[in-house]
């Protein structure tokens, strides 16, 4: 170990004395005596390491730097109950499957956060006055299952709006398909509406995103495929290779500033849900989660806005469950 530290300190290790009174912090964490009375910044200088340069904000780098608001005052991630406001002012935050229930919540906090958003998806998306300024919130009218149509959109809208620095791939399709239905034409459609288009659009953004100095892409799956529930076979199939996807391109992108994440939600109130709830059911989901009280989708948003902020910048290849404690 010694001799490893040495090498990466480059042989100028501090002496070390015998074990004793005057080193015992020494042999509880060695590594503060090596760079003892020298912050983090040094111990990377130390290394033939540069501090990374503080400047994008997708891509993490502006940690550290206190965020201000137009008066100077400080701003502080509590100031809007967990993301910080403004942190992605101008930053071009694309998501799809945005006319509805996560997606349109995520587009929405994205939009209270300073991002201009793009937000795909096959119905109109309609956001109501004063969830986000005119023209902050883009609708783009798009059928995520038409790859070729979508990789003409994808060049349009960069064209128009410059590079993303932002991708959740939010758009997907529950549907319940016993085995004896699931052929060949049913399969692929499943994949098609939930798999194929988060990995095409990873690989449509990514070069813009490097470019830019970095992005995040957060990918939604679902804790549904990790509690073994019926009749989902494609669904699970899908949301499944979702968090096999985020950790290869996280992987593969990591060394261009693209952290890569996804997230897990369990029973989400949507619109859709919330047409159909139940006092059955909400005592049900109170008795199935550590804490009695029901997820709102702009729970999941408020999580996809952390894993793409700054505070998230040494986290990629995740998948963050969002259940309220089942799984
Ligand atoms: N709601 C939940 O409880 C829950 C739980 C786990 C995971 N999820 C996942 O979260 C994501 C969002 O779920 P939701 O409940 O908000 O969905 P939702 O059905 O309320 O909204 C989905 C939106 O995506 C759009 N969309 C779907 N396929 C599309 C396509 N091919 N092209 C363009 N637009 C398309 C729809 O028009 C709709 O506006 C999905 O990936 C879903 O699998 C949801």
């Amino acid at each position: 170990m010694d001799r490893l530290l040495g090498r990466l300190a480059g042989g100028r290790l501090p002496t070390r004395r015998p074990p004793g009174p005057r080193n015992r912090h020494a042999r509880a964490a060695p590594h503060k005596l090596l760079f003892r009375g020298a912050g983090p910044a040094h111990a990377l200088h130390h290394l033939g390491l540069d501090p990374p340069a503080r400047t994008s904000v997708a891509g993490g780098s502006a940690v550290g730097r206190p965020l201000r608001d137009r008066d100077g005052r400080a701003r502080t991630p509590d100031d809007r109950g967990g993301a910080v406001t403004d942190t992605f002012h101008g930053t071009h935050v694309l998501v799809t499957g945005a006319a509805a229930g996560i997606g349109r919540a995520t587009a929405i906090a994205f939009a209270k956060a300073g991002a201009k958003v793009s937000a795909l998806d096959r119905d109109p998306v309609q956001i109501p006055a004063g969830d986000a300024t005119p023209g902050q919130i883009h609708p783009v009218a798009c059928d995520l299952s038409d790859l070729a149509a979508l990789e003409r959109i994808f060049a349009d809208l960069i064209a128009a709006r410059g590079a993303v620095r932002v991708l959740v791939n939010n758009a997907g399709v529950d549907r319940r398909i016993p085995l004896a239905d699931l052929d060949a034409a049913t399969w692929d459609e499943m994949m098609s509406l939930n798999l194929d288009h988060q990995a095409a659009l990873a690989r449509l953004a990514a070069p813009g995103m490097a470019a830019a100095g970095g992005g995040a892409i957060v990918n939604l799956t679902s804790t549904a495929w990790m509690k073994l529930a019926g009749t989902l076979a494609a669904y699970h199939a899908a949301k499944a290779g979702i968090v096999g996807l985020t950790r290869g391109l996280a992987r593969d992108l990591g060394g261009q500033g693209i952290r890569v994440n996804a997230i897990a939600p369990g029973r989400v109130v949507t619109e859709r849900v919330e047409a159909k709830l139940t006092r059955d059911w909400i005592a049900e989901t109170h008795a199935l989660q550590c804490i009695p009280d029901l997820i709102r989708a702009e729970d999941i948003a408020e999580a996809a806005l952390w894993l793409a902020s700054p505070g998230a910048r040494m986290i990629t290849g995740q998948t963050l469950v969002v259940d309220g404690g089942v799984v």
